[in-house]
């Protein structure tokens, strides 16, 4: 892991164009996102999802395989399904263009008049384009580069302390998107800050992690936690950041949320939350996400007010304990980006 420096990352990082477009090759590229909870992805299903304006087509085959392919027919670069669609159910899919039919598997099955393309046509030459693909904490990961760390890597600390909680299948029970008016740093960063909570979410958050001083850091070489004691005294709530915008929430009763902080442009980005659970839980999964939105809303006034403050002439302040989280993240993000920054292609 590379080491936590002292201090935080240079507020230039966050306002750069050029810096968002790095973060996108050499950060983004290295690490799985989550896309869709699996249960709605039935076998015998595909789905429609964009990624980081990259649009990826997800089938779950008859032969309980799920696969990721770029969303982009070999022939001319149509899409075979959009978004809106959601899941649906399919034996096949067949290109809306030219009408090039393809398995779940993503092997090309005919192609239309296949006699009279202009040069003799070779069918095994045209597979779907296949991205990386795993389920993993009832969740559909998608590697958006070739050369991806390990997902079990990326998840290590949760993987040891909760191997049971991210191996039990849960279901949907909500759902909430949102935009903010920052860069994605700022949001992340925000969502590892254990320092503010206390003072910023009195009647919310801190509600739910308690006293201070009862907080405990673990960290792993990818992903770290805040370990809060449940109500029962027996438990603990964990609250993980993984690289790269990703936070896990596991609380003791069988929930999990996914909080993750996509960029959108380099001043703004969309929080998306998933919050899952055991089936009997389903029906009050609107209630459980209006809480957690209620925090999310406190959090959201203030990223947006660093954000406008992150101009030119900020510097950052000291980093105090309780926000190790955000040094270990950031020193992730750093030994991925600065690489690049120091090499004179992105203007200071
Ligand atoms: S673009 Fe898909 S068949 Fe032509
Ligand atoms: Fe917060």
């Amino acid at each position: 892991m590379p080491s936590a420096s002292a201090a935080f990352l240079p507020p230039e990082l966050y306002r750069s164009e050029a810096v968002a477009a790095l973060e996108r090759e050499h950060v983004a590229s290295r690490f799985w996102h989550p896309v869709v909870v699996a249960a709605d992805l039935p076998p015998g299903h595909v789905r429609a999802v964009e990624l980081l304006d990259l649009p990826v087509l997800l089938s779950h085959g008859h032969d309980g395989v799920v696969r990721a392919f770029r969303n982009r027919c070999p022939h001319r670069a149509v899409a075979f399904r959009e978004p809106a669609d959601g899941s649906v159910a399919c034996r096949r899919l067949v290109c809306p263009y030219h009408g090039w039919t393809y398995d779940l598997g993503g092997t090309l099955l005919a192609a239309a008049r296949e006699a009279e393309f202009v040069e003799p046509f070779d069918r095994e030459a045209w597979p779907l384009e296949v991205l990386g693909c795993r389920v993993r904490a009832s969740l559909i990961w998608v590697a958006l580069g070739a050369d991806p760390f390990p997902l079990d890597d990326q998840l290590d600390l949760p993987l040891q302390e909760a191997p049971d909680a991210l191996a039990r299948t849960l279901v949907p029970l909500a759902f909430h998107s949102q935009a903010l008016t920052c860069n994605w740093k700022i949001a992340n960063d925000n969502t590892l800050d254990d320092y503010h909570v206390a003072i910023a979410h009195p009647t919310t958050l801190h509600r739910m992690q308690g006293p201070v001083r009862h907080y405990s850091h673990r960290f792993g070489t990818w992903a770290n936690v805040l370990a809060t004691p449940w109500l029962d005294g027996d438990s603990e709530f964990l609250t993980f950041g993984l690289p790269p915008w990703n936070h896990l929430l596991l609380w003791p009763d069988g929930r999990l949320a996914l909080i993750q902080f996509l960029p959108a442009a380099v001043d703004t980005c969309t929080m998306q939350v998933w919050l899952l659970g055991p089936e009997e839980r389903q029906g009050e999964g609107e209630a459980l996400m209006a809480e957690m939105v209620q925090f999310l809303a406190e959090d959201r006034a203030l990223v947006e007010s660093a954000q406008r403050g992150y101009g030119e002439g900020f510097r950052t302040g000291p980093p105090h304990r309780l926000e190790a989280r955000i040094l270990h993240q950031q020193a992730i993000y750093a030994a991925l980006l600065v690489p690049w920054y120091a090499s004179g292609r992105i203007p200071r």
